[in-house]
């Protein structure tokens, strides 16, 4: 049984982190969603609401869980039995921190981190701009799903 962990902070979870989620469950026999724990990081959306939305857009997926981790990654995929971290590249600019930060984990444990290409549709996305663009009145819909787009709506008082 192959277990695996798409880490980050999902403030908000988008369209883009879904894809990623997705594919992943069809490769592996579980992923864990686990959502970072950051407090001298101030996010628009509490850790409840963020576990909480994920949980709804992956309910569809019956091989995927949500959790929350605090401190290191590699320490929450001992706890877990994680064998590896899956993260999405969306261009060539994400690549150098992320091989960074597979090469730091792979140093501390053997866990692996496993590359996933962001479909094309995504790979401008990230959730920082979603709020960007959200709270200056753009439109976001089709790059969060709809209960995320009503929350920014009633979170930037449209
Ligand atoms: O969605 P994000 O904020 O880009 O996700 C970044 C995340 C959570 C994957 C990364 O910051 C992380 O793994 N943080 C946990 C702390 C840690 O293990 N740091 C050492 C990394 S080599």
């Amino acid at each position: 049984m192959t277990r695996v962990v798409c880490p980050g902070s999902f403030d908000p979870v988008t369209n883009g982190h879904l894809d990623i989620v997705r594919r992943a469950s069809r490769l592996f026999d579980e992923v864990v969603v686990a959502v970072l724990v950051n407090e001298s990081k101030k996010s628009l959306f509490s850790l409840e609401e963020r576990m909480d939305l994920l949980a709804r857009a992956t309910s569809d997926l019956p091989n995927v869980s949500v959790d929350s981790f605090q401190g290191l990654l590699v320490d929450f995929c001992t706890e877990h039995d994680v064998s590896a971290i899956v993260k999405g590249l969306r261009a060539v600019s994400d690549f150098d921190y992320e091989l960074q930060m597979a090469q730091m984990n792979g140093n501390l444990t053997d866990v692996d981190t496993v590359f996933i290409p962001t479909s094309p549709e995504y790979s401008f996305l990230a959730s920082s701009l979603v709020k960007e663009v959200a709270k200056g009145g753009g439109d976001v819909s089709g790059l969060v799903p709809d209960f995320v787009l009503a929350r920014l709506d009633e979170v930037f008082g449209r």
